[in-house]
């Protein structure tokens, strides 16, 4: 994961010195807005209309000279990634097995799958949440009890995303910003994650599932500024989109045996069995069993085949929530949070076509804060966790 991460910034590093090079010899940054407005006209005010016109009409033509020159070059951008290299993955019986598989489809098809418990406080908090009118006194104090859920709180509110550049360590300043649904969501993410904080193969694999999630939620809701009209709902369904991931090693550990220890790291590469086919379905049954909302639970289900499944009865929302998710969850791999991934084009995904996305200057310039935003946040996230 670390590797990743490195040489995920190692390229970026290099991209950067790249086109700094080329501004010191040309004078223009690849894929920055370099255009240089034109001088002001003098004694505009004596001209006449038509002659007004024929300057906006050069203007016009400048301008389009300008972008042609500064072409934007797609392996200049983090978005143009080449994969990371494959390793050679140990086997492990229990998950190479395609009866595990078919247990798993069985017990969701059955309605025997477990469901992750939510501990007695977090319900209580949950139950306050869920009531019309609430008040937040009440979740605080019960979310005070729990110091380790108090850290989870002020890491995430602290964010940046909700920050706004200000340290907070008050809850009754951090829960109303967070709103009712982020709460309830990151009370469900912390119980899922803490089912497996004792459990010694699969901890740091759960770890790095929420981070995944979490990284992925930074995005959706940074990229639902211009392509979804509910940043707090891309939030919400970006942190839950593989909690069903984490539904599937709690349904394993409570049927089969595993060893304590194995000589190899646990990653979600080795589940490649059972999480690419069932992991949304799970997802969407535990969202189910939480009752989160309707479109949230379609974005969960449908994140890896929205372009195939018809949304008629889910709605429109539903089918763009589903592929910004699905865009987010790529972003968020390509930058070392979550599993390998392959080259890959941003721009050339089914789920950038269906969103829209326009290989334009100011696209490419929005996408240019995302690696600073999850780096950053990430980091910050990481640094407060060891403080606490
Ligand atoms: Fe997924
Ligand atoms: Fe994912």
């Amino acid at each position: 994961m670390h590797d990743k991460k490195g040489s995920f910034f190692f390229l970026a590093f290099l991209n950067g010195l790249q086109r700094r090079i080329i501004y010191l010899f040309t004078g223009t940054i690849p894929g920055e807005d370099n255009k240089k407005e034109l001088p002001e006209k003098q004694g505009n005010a004596e001209k006449k209309e038509g002659e007004n016109t024929v300057d906006a009409k050069k203007d016009l033509a400048h301008k389009k000279e300008k972008k042609e020159e500064t072409k934007i070059v797609d392996t200049d951008y983090w978005w143009c990634f080449e994969g990371y290299p494959a390793t050679e993955l140990p086997v492990f019986e229990i998950l190479s097995d395609d009866r595990v598989a078919e247990e798993l489809r069985r017990k969701l098809e059955a309605d025997e799958f477990p469901v992750i418990e939510i501990p007695e406080n977090v319900m209580r908090t949950m139950q306050i949440l869920n009531k019309h009118e609430f008040d937040y006194n009440e979740v605080i104090d019960l979310v005070r009890r729990s110091p380790a859920m108090v850290g989870e709180f002020i890491k995430v509110i602290n964010s940046s995303l909700y920050s706004r550049g200000v340290v907070i360590n008050d809850l009754r300043v951090a829960l109303p910003r967070l709103g009712k649904e982020n709460i309830k969501a990151l009370l469900y993410m912390y119980s899922s994650k803490m089912t497996f904080s004792t459990d010694m193969l699969f901890n740091d694999l759960a770890v790095d599932i929420v981070e995944h999630c979490y990284a992925t939620a930074l995005i959706s809701s940074y990229l639902a500024q211009i392509y979804y009209p509910d940043p707090d709902g891309a939030f919400l369904a970006g942190l839950m989109h593989d909690i069903g991931k984490l539904g599937i090693l709690k349904a394993l550990t409570d049927t089969y045996e595993f060893p304590t220890h194995v000589d190899f790291e646990m990653t979600e590469d080795l589940f490649d069995k059972v999480f690419p086919e069932l992991h949304e379905r799970a997802g969407s049954y535990l969202a189910t069993h939480w009752k989160v909302n309707e479109t949230i639970i379609s974005a969960i289900q449908h994140h890896h085949d929205f372009n195939d499944y018809d949304f008629t009865l889910d709605g429109e929302l539903a089918r763009q929530l589903s592929a910004l998710i699905n865009l987010s969850d790529i972003m968020a791999r390509i930058m070392g949070k979550g599993r390998r991934i392959d080259a890959v084009n941003i721009f050339d995904t089914p789920a950038a076509k269906m969103l829209g996305f326009e290989k334009d200057h100011e696209t490419v310039k929005f996408l240019e804060n995302i690696p600073e935003i999850v780096y950053l946040k990430s980091a910050e996230r990481e640094q407060n966790a060891k403080k606490k």
